[in-house]
Parts: C-alpha cells; sequence; structure tokens
C-alpha cells in the first residue's frame, strides 16, 4: 500500500480541533509533506479558530464528508474519547490511515475490538503516544542498551503537576491516572521490554472529589524489573507560583540514567561504567513533529515504521492504567480536602492564559 507519488503531500483530515488538534495542524502546516484538507468539530468557536489558523481547509461540523472523500488518505482523530471507536472504524472501512489521541476508545472492552479491526486491515494506524516519540527517553535507552548500567533493574516514573482537575473535562478518558497515567503505564512497559506481572496501587481521593486525582503503583514485570509509577494533577494547583515534578529514574546493577525537564529543556544524566554523560536540549513538547514524519515516512514505505506506537500499546496501557486504579479501589482510598478548594481551583484555572494543561483555546 505504498505510494506511487511522493511529490504530491499527504491529504489529511483533522477530526476534533481542541488542543491536541491545534498542535497537529501546527506541526502538519510547518512540514511541506502533509495537506490538512478538512477540519471536524461540532463547537462553532472550534470550528471559526479552524478558518482563522486554516483558511485553505474545509472547515465542517459534520465528519461523515471526510470518510466519502477518496483523495483524504490520513484521518487525525483528536476528539474525546466516546467518539473515538467509531471514527476508527468508519476511517478503516473507507481504507483510510489513522493517526489516533489516545486512548483509542472509552472502554476497555471496545479498545481491543479497534485493535481487532486494525490489525485486520490494510490501513497503517497509529497512536499519539507521546513519550516514545521523544529524544530523551531513546537516549536513556540506547544507554542501557549499551550496557552502560548494566541490568535494568528498577523504573522509577514520576509525574506531578497541577495540570487538568477534575470536572474540567476529558470525563470519556477517565480519572488523571488513566486520562494522563496511562503514558507513563505505557513508557514504564517500553523500557521494561516485557508485560505486567504483578501491581499494588495506593490512590487519594484529592478535595474528596469522587475519583482519585493522585496514584502511585509498585510492582513488578515478567523479566524480574520492578517499578514504581507515581502520577496526579494534584501538584500545588493553588500555589502562588506553580511548578511541577516530573522525572524517569533507571536503576541498574551497575549505574543509573535519569531524566528531568521543565517542560522547555529536558535534562538527561547518564552515569554508566564507562561514561558520565550530561544532555540538555528542548523539551519538544508532545513530539508531534516526529509522529507526523515517522508516519509520513510509513505511508511513503508503505509499512509502519518500527518506531511507530501501536493502537495495540495503547489498549494495553489503558488496560493496565484501570487496573491499578482498580487495585487502589480495592486498598485503602482516602479522601483529603474539600469541593470548596476544588472549585477554587477551576475558578484560577479559567482565568489562566499560560497554564498545565489549559484545556480551552477558543
Ligand atoms: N497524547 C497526549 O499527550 C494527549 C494530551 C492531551 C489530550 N490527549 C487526548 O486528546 C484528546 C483531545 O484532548 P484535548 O485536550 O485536545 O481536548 P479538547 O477538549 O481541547 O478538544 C476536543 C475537541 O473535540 C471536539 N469534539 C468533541 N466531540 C467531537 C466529535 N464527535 N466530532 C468532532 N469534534 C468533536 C470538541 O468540540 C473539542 O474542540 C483526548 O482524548 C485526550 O485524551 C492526549
Amino acid at each position: 500500500m505504498g505510494r506511487t507519488n511522493m511529490k504530491t503531500s499527504i491529504k489529511a483530515a483533522i477530526i476534533g480541533f481542541g488542543r491536541m488538534g491545534g498542535f497537529f495542524l501546527e506541526e502538519m502546516q510547518k512540514s511541506k509533506r502533509w495537506e490538512v484538507a478538512y477540519i471536524c468539530d461540532t463547537n462553532p468557536r472550534a470550528r471559526a479558530l479552524a478558518k482563522k489558523l486554516s483558511p485553505g481547509s474545509q472547515v465542517i461540523d459534520n465528519e461523515q464528508a471526510i470518510f466519502e472523500d477518496e483523495s483524504v488518505e490520513v484521518v487525525g482523530l483528536f476528539a474525546l474519547a466516546d467518539s473515538r471507536k467509531r471514527q476508527i472504524e468508519k476511517a478503516i472501512r473507507a481504507k483510510k490511515h489513522v493517526i489516533s489521541e489516545k486512548p483509542i476508545a472509552d472502554t476497555i472492552d471496545r479498545e481491543w475490538e479497534v485493535v481487532r479491526i486494525a490489525e485486520n486491515s490494510s490501513s497503517l494506524t497509529t497512536v499519539n503516544l507521546y513519550l516514545r516519540n521523544s529524544w530523551y527517553h531513546h537516549a536513556i535507552k540506547n544507554f542501557i542498551a549499551q550496557g552502560e548500567i548494566g541490568e535494568l533493574a528498577i523504573i522509577r516514573v514520576c509525574h506531578l503537576t497541577p495540570g487538568l482537575a477534575p470536572g474540567e473535562g476529558h470525563e470519556y478518558e477517565g480519572p488523571s491516572f488513566h486520562d494522563c497515567g496511562m503514558h507513563y503505564v505505557d513508557i514504564a512497559r517500553w523500557y521494561a521490554g516485557c508485560e505486567f506481572k504483578t501491581w499494588n496501587a495506593q490512590a487519594l481521593r484529592m478535595w474528596n472529589y469522587k475519583d482519585p486525582w493522585w496514584l502511585q503503583c509498585q510492582g513488578t514485570f515478567e523479566n524480574g524489573i520492578v517499578f514504581d509509577i507515581t502520577q496526579g494533577h494534584v501538584y500545588g494547583q493553588l500555589a502562588k507560583d506553580q511548578t511541577h515534578n516530573s522525572y524517569i529514574d533507571m536503576i541498574g546493577t551497575k549505574g543509573i540514567a535519569r531524566m528531568t525537564h521543565d517542560f522547555k529543556t529536558a535534562v538527561v544524566e547518564l552515569h554508566g561504567i564507562n561514561e558520565t554523560i550530561r544532555q540538555e536540549w528542548p523539551f519538544g513538547g508532545k513530539n508531534i513533529d516526529r509522529l507526523c514524519k515517522l508516519f509520513a515516512d510509513s505511508i511513503e514505505a508503505g509499512r509502519a515504521h518500527p518506531d511507530l506506537p501501536s493502537l495495540r500499546d495503547a489498549a494495553i496501557a489503558s488496560e493496565y492504567a484501570w487496573k491499578f486504579l482498580e487495585n487502589a479501589g480495592s486498598n485503602d482510598l482516602p479522601a483529603i480536602g474539600d469541593l470548596h478548594t476544588l472549585k477554587q481551583i477551576w475558578e484560577r484555572r479559567r482565568r489562566l492564559t499560560n497554564g498545565y494543561g489549559l484545556s480551552q483555546r477558543f
């Protein structure tokens, strides 16, 4: 299913023009390899913004025209999880390639159904598990592969930010540990190179919200590597000056490799048996430029680039994020704080124009 004419740009359509849809448009516009022919959103304010930012695109409120247009090669699905399965199925039926946001559906059964449909088709598909496209995780993985830290034994991941608060959107994506945490579940599995074996999770219902917004899970992989993952959007939403704490810490039998970032710059520190290396480069945001490049390469080659995250990877990460939440629910699940504080957080975040994970762009 490779392309015969590499000179023409790849005709794409974006469905869902919120925060992520906007990022994809921006990257596709920067590259000559893409032409965004359609932008579809059900919200009139999103469509008004789309017309302004991409005057050459057809801006529509009904996705159907995209699936009926045979010249559209790639559909980018960036709306919310409740519409994703239907849209992926339609795209594949119309013989289009798919770039999907995560999660790939709103329940685990539907996610596996999507995987089955995609794997039985000739369409190329990928999902925005963006950490897999980052320079820093590749630098660390390469260092480990060289034997510099001995045998990888312990994977420690932490991502705490004053980001999306409960009730602010993404209801179909689940609590914080599923919506955002599945990235960290996925990257731990990517490093371990095998499947989860055991887990034990502790969570907390911050601000007395019905769902936990902080969770820490520890456990093992089939190959004996142990992990701990800490994730929460509970990190000082009302602090005068907001900050975050995000790192990965890989501990081997002989050395260590770690990374931290401030969302602008990522710092990788590699302490191996032969070399000590410090790398400090731009963070790279959601690495959508790399995802789009790998996907364009795949379309031209007629087969998926091996680095592209698969829908199966996304279903596994989602399934384990749910399993860890379920496990936390069977342990003590305390509540601290009250809904009044949560209301103060909503009010503050509504006024912010520059903040962590703000959804409203219009
Ligand atoms: N990969 C990542 O790092 C990452 C980060 C943030 C969000 N996401 C995922 O991306 C998706 C979108 O998140 P967002 O933050 O951009 O949300 P958002 O609320 O900013 O944008 C969603 C947009 O989709 C539109 N929409 C909803 N249903 C639609 C439909 N049926 N047809 C067309 N348009 C529709 C909404 O009007 C809105 O403009 C979510 O599923 C989320 O999980 C992924």
